[in-house]
């Protein structure tokens, strides 16, 4: 899936050292994947993608007189597709972690964050702390933080899928006991869909930051997008967003 990020207006900044033929090219477009099934960083709506990662890095990139477009991928390929050069940013709730910085570079943190545990509502009498789903079978999103932190409470007992989403069905299916997964997520789809059904365990199992990640081959770029996340962070573009995906 790739969408176009719809971008008002790009200004390009002349210099006064000659109208070289480039001071009139097009701005560049840089590829960024995402994997949306991330509400409320990244999701489709109406077709469109939307959420506060996909605005922030429109906002961030538009700062530096740069276009994005939106790709949408798995988000255990994001990576790969970096390395590979297919795109030029991961823009996807992705957690800084060490494994990780060997492989991509990432921006500035730009989220705290951090993993939950969430159960069946019916259950919340069997399982009321973290600890109480340890060894039970837990589901997770392939590639993520999640994953891993499950496999260390429940080793083999632990079903990975695509999506956040997808892990969710199965907990509503009862193929498995709870899901770890990012707390901001896990809780916009429990206000999305109503406490009844599922509840989320008090406390979260770790603290985590997200950035922007951009291939160990382009310090340019990894450059532009810090400038960047500070330009919005200082004209309030940054503040917006969050208000609006996140409230305060
Ligand atoms: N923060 C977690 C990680 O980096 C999960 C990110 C999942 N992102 C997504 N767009 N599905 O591993």
């Amino acid at each position: 899936m790739k969408f176009k990020a719809p971008l008002t207006l790009v200004t390009l900044a002349v210099t006064a050292v000659g109208l070289s033929a480039s001071a009139f090219a097009a701005p560049k477009v840089y590829q960024v994947g995402s994997n949306m099934a991330f509400a409320p960083f990244e999701f489709v709506e109406n077709g469109k993608p939307a959420g506060f990662d996909m605005e922030l890095i429109v906002a961030i990139m538009k700062t530096q007189g740069a276009e994005v477009e939106l790709n949408n991928l798995p988000f255990d390929g994001l990576i790969p597709a970096l390395q590979a050069g297919t795109i030029d940013i991961a823009m996807s709730g992705m957690t800084i972690t060490e494994e990780r910085k060997k492989r991509i570079s990432f921006s500035d943190p730009y989220y705290d964050n951090g993993l939950v545990v969430m159960v069946r509502a019916a259950d919340s009498g069997k399982y009321k702390q973290i600890d109480d789903v340890k060894g039970q079978m837990l589901c997770a999103q392939i590639g993520t933080t999640g994953a891993i932190t499950a496999q260390k409470m429940s080793g083999k007992n632990v079903k990975l899928f695509n999506n956040g989403p997808e892990a969710f069905m199965e907990l509503n299916n009862k193929g498995c006991e709870a899901v770890v997964h990012d707390k901001p997520v896990v809780n916009y789809f429990v206000a999305k869909r109503g406490s009844k059904d599922m509840v989320v365990l008090p406390g979260q199992l770790n603290s985590e930051q997200t950035g922007i990640a951009v291939s160990k081959k382009n310090p340019e770029l990894l450059k532009m997008v810090n400038d960047g996340l500070k330009a919005v962070k200082e004209n309030g573009e940054y503040d917006r967003l969050y208000k609006k995906w996140f409230g305060q």
